[in-house]
């Protein structure tokens, strides 16, 4: 399995219709973060890890910080044009590598100087963030939303970049009810607003898992659609992209392509 990233194209879902048997490169630049979080606590990132979960930041793995460091670039530059603070990362089916892309993805902007990324999972059904950072799956966003937790209380920082991550908790079976709730709304009203160097990024459902997608979709400025190359049907896709309403999509990324070397 390849880990190459293509053809990112903002608000272009036929380019991603076009190619889902072929796909192409994206390249570029490199930067540190400067800013270091004090008050929440910190979960150690290991080279190791880095390096198991096909990671930006592991050694050897240059070409794949090269291309989340375009798509961050090219993901930021619509964010601050059009004054969007919020980005959802989703697919047409479970298993097509959002979480992968959104944890990378929120690595790099992390590592932005004077950036800093919160990573909240919002895949209440399939939590996964924890498990690329080995964090346990004990508290997380379902502690905010079904117990009514402080969001201070569930935030941890990876030691890598400016990055925070609110973790999913505990699997919550019907979550579509939580994350379509008053208190959703209110907790990304909250973590989009406080800093305004901030990019928030939601780990989401697939489409065809569920609602929890449609109850996100909302709470999001726009999201990023994650399609697997050579494997997503045609149909599912355009159905997945119809299903986003007026969500705004502000770009594809074709993942899992044949023929990288990341
Ligand atoms: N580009 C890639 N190269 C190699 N493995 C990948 C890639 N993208 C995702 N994976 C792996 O595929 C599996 C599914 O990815 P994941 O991000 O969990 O999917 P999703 O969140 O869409 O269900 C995981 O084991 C992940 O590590
Ligand atoms: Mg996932």
């Amino acid at each position: 399995m390849g880990t190459k990233i293509s053809s990112f194209k903002p608000t272009d879902v036929q380019a991603a219709l076009a190619k889902t048997q072929r796909g192409r490169r994206i390249t570029p630049v490199r930067s540190r973060g400067l800013v270091r979080y004090r008050m929440i606590p910190s979960v150690p990132v290991p080279v190791s890890l880095l390096e198991r979960q096909r990671l930006v930041g592991a050694p050897g793995r240059e070409p794949l910080w090269d291309r989340f460091c375009t798509l961050r670039s090219q993901v930021l530059a619509v964010m601050e044009r059009r004054g969007w603070r919020s980005l959802g990362i989703t697919s047409a089916r479970p298993g097509e590598g959002k979480t992968w892309t959104a944890v990378n993805l929120a690595i790099s902007i992390s590592r932005r100087v004077g950036h800093t990324a919160l990573l909240v999972d919002a895949n209440l059904r399939r939590p996964a963030v924890h498990r690329y950072f080995d964090i346990a799956k004990r508290h997380g966003l379902a502690n905010y939303l079904c117990d009514g937790a402080p969001l201070e209380s569930l935030m941890l920082h990876p030691v890598v970049g400016n990055l925070s991550v609110v973790p999913a908790g505990e699997s919550v079976a019907d979550s579509s009810d939580f994350l379509a709730s008053g208190q959703m709304h209110t907790l990304v009203r909250d973590i989009t607003g406080r800093y305004a160097n901030r990019t928030v990024l939601f780990d989401m459902p697939s489409v065809a898992d569920g609602d929890g997608a449609l109850a996100m979709f909302p709470h999001v400025d726009a999201v990023l659609l994650v399609v697997e190359e050579g494997s997503t049907n045609r149909e599912t896709l355009r159905r997945a992209a119809e299903a986003l309403g007026d969500t705004p999509i502000i770009g594809t990324v074709l993942n899992k392509g044949e023929d990288d070397d990341a």
